[in-house]
């Protein structure tokens, strides 16, 4: 048979494959999410999360030696304090449980990049993340709580503050707030598209943070939507966000294409614990491997346009990678 082209050509071996790969994951594309808690000797397995951890501030700092050691070039941390409050007054202590961890972990690991999930829900008492004023989430009043808790995650040390409320507006307000206190070089990586999903199911088991009543779909956007996703990284940019974010990454991969094509920021996706524990729960039936099934869709995420990957499998990656 006569054939002008024949693409199993490039399919040929492993070496003409790797010459003609489009898309090559690395491990300095990731971020590696790691949740801290009080008190110490704490290193807990986070039941729907198998191989991710609770760790008290010193163990912590002991795993950050395994991420740095791993290639991994930085995390981005989330708090789980003891006391929770109606005001989440716990996100923006100056002895806050990611304030004391940045604190230590800045010291010990000057190379590390230190990202600071910046969310009330873990510290409000109701899970929800805004300040609430007549049973509803109070956007504005919301804002200046946020912009207090960056500038003390800032002076913690925070290499990158990553807002994950979605109030309107918190962007500009959260730059201000930094800059007003010589905080100029500290980076804001917005969650600028944060569905409402059933994907974050995991990670609220982790944080305590499911809401006592209602739900999140007055803030985080409504899944149906393509268009508002580009309008919300419109106005993240416009208000002064430096890498932008789609989240989750794996049932948005429509919306990372559409954002890496249309901005000229970096793009991260967060591959978030629901797809993380889908994969893992179905290896540990057998079902699925594993490192497959991880790197296929870890690598869709980057096809897609991601740039940077928040990912739960960091550390697994870094070993698949190497
Ligand atoms: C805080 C926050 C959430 C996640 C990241 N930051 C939870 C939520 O919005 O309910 C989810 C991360 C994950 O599922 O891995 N607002």
């Amino acid at each position: 048979m006569e054939l002008a082209k024949r693409p199993r050509r490039l399919r040929t071996s492993e070496g003409i494959r790797k010459l003609a790969r489009e898309t090559s994951l690395n491990i300095d594309d990731f971020i590696y999410p790691m949740f801290v808690v009080e008190g110490s000797g704490i290193e807990k397995e986070i039941p729907s999360m198998p191989g991710i951890m609770h760790y008290s501030v010193d163990r912590l700092l002991r795993e950050l030696e395994n991420v740095q050691k791993a290639g991994i070039p930085g995390v981005i941390l989330f708090g789980i304090p003891d006391e929770k409050d109606e005001t989440g007054t716990g996100a923006f202590l100056s002895d806050g449980i990611v304030q004391k961890a940045l604190r230590e972990a800045k010291k010990r690991y000057p190379e590390l990049l230190f990202s600071a999930d910046l969310c009330l829900c873990e510290y409000t008492s109701h899970g929800h993340c805004g300040i609430i004023k007549d049973e509803k989430i109070d956007n504005d009043l919301t804002l200046d709580i946020l912009a207090r808790a960056a500038v003390s995650l800032a002076e913690a040390g925070a290499d990158i503050i990553a807002p994950s409320d979605m109030m309107d507006g918190r962007v500009g307000v959260i730059r201000k707030a930094l800059d007003s206190q010589a905080f100029t070089d500290r980076a804001i990586m917005a969650y600028s598209v944060k569905y409402a999903s059933s994907f974050y199911g995991p990670f609220r088991d982790a944080a305590g943070s499911t809401p006592a009543f209602g739900d999140r779909k007055t803030y985080q956007m409504d899944y149906h939507g393509r268009k508002e996703a580009m309008r919300e990284i419109e106005l993240d940019i416009a208000e002064g966000a430096d890498i932008i974010m789609v989240k989750p990454a794996l049932a948005y991969l429509d919306i990372l294409h559409q954002a890496a094509t249309r901005f000229d920021y970096p793009l991260a996706a967060y591959n978030v614990s629901g797809e993380y524990c889908m994969i893992k729960a179905a290896a540990q039936k057998g079902w699925i491997d594993e490192r497959g099934a991880a790197l296929e869709a870890l690598t869709a995420i980057k096809r897609a346009g991601a740039q940077i990957i928040i990912s739960y499998f960091a550390k697994d990656a870094a070993l698949w990678l190497k």
